[in-house]
């Protein structure tokens, strides 16, 4: 017997959290929500199936209708398919089978080079494009594309590659993108494996993530919402990646505090964070 909606948007939800939820009923809902969004997972395992041109041009087009700063659409991605520049990518990226396995891999490029030349050919001056902000508008552009591009899949799995920027001179050799663009996200596509189960990976307590009116500080939310449930899951700490507590100092292969790099480069993040290298909020204190 199949299940309810209501049932499916149960079990969906549980799943995403896992632990019980209390009944949604109000919200509106519908199976597309439930299918691309709450059960949405990366696909690591593929089979060796091609992806075809039709299914890769509308896979592009639901990405360009993602919301777009400006609508300046300050990105562009590069399919590639040549097997020794696959080879070479999956190299830059660390050891990852699955990138040498996806059957696709495609590169955004954060792209402030087209809209310059745009305005240049129409004539009007592009100064805004010197500024920081035209260059997160494109990282967020991105983020927006990418996400597009994943739930557009037509039942097809990917993986993003945040590795791709960690080696930006070698990633531009190869893919040869023009002054003022830079790789900045890798997306594996593929047709998913059967035999490989993805488990849908759970998120933090909402209630963690969710503020009315005010920020309330992690420590006087909920901790138990993710000592109950994050802790027990495959995630050890989801800090933990990022800040090297589970990495040697080697792994953060020259990457630098992001606060100061921030303050010094746009008005909003030193109002935010001070022009110094000090960030204007302490340090989170660590969880004995
Ligand atoms: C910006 C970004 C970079 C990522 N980079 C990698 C990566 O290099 N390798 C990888 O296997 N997964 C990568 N992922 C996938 C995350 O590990 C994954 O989304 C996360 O663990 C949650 O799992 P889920 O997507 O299955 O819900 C990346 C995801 C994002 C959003």
């Amino acid at each position: 017997m199949t299940a309810s909606i209501t049932q499916q948007r149960q079990q969906a939800l549980e799943k995403r959290y896992g632990m019980q939820m209390p009944n949604v009923a109000g919200a509106d809902w519908n199976t597309l929500l439930s299918a691309l969004l709450l059960e949405r997972r990366s696909t690591r395992a593929f089979l060796d199936v091609a992806v075809s041109d039709d299914e890769l041009r509308t896979v592009v087009a639901a990405a360009q209708s993602a919301a777009t700063s400006s609508n300046l659409q300050a990105w562009s991605v590069v399919t590639v398919r040549e097997a020794a520049l696959k080879a070479r990518l999956a190299g830059l990226v660390g050891k990852q089978r699955h990138i040498e396995q996806a059957p696709l891999r495609r590169v955004f490029v954060a792209d402030l080079r087209r809209p310059r030349a745009l305005e240049d050919y129409v004539g009007s001056p592009a100064t805004a494009l010197d500024y920081f902000e035209s260059f997160v508008a494109a990282i967020i552009d991105i983020a927006l594309a990418g996400q597009n591009a994943a739930t557009a899949a037509l039942g097809l799995g990917s993986c993003f590659i945040g590795a791709m920027h960690d080696h930006p001179e070698q990633v531009a050799n190869a893919l040869a993108p023009p002054p003022e663009s830079i790789a900045v996200l890798g997306l594996l596509v593929g047709w998913p494996d059967p035999a490989v189960a993805s488990e849908v990976k759970i998120r933090l307590a909402g209630d963690i993530v969710r503020h009315i009116d005010q920020y309330q500080p992690f420590d006087s939310v909920a901790p138990a919402g993710y000592d109950g449930v994050m802790r027990r899951s495959n995630e050890v700490s989801v800090s933990a990646q990022r800040t090297g507590e589970t990495r040697p100092p080697s792994a953060s292969r020259g990457r630098k505090p992001w606060a100061g790099v921030v303050a010094c480069s746009t008005p909003c993040a030193h109002a935010a964070f001070g022009s110094s290298n000090e960030t204007a909020h302490p340090r989170p204190r660590r969880r004995q």
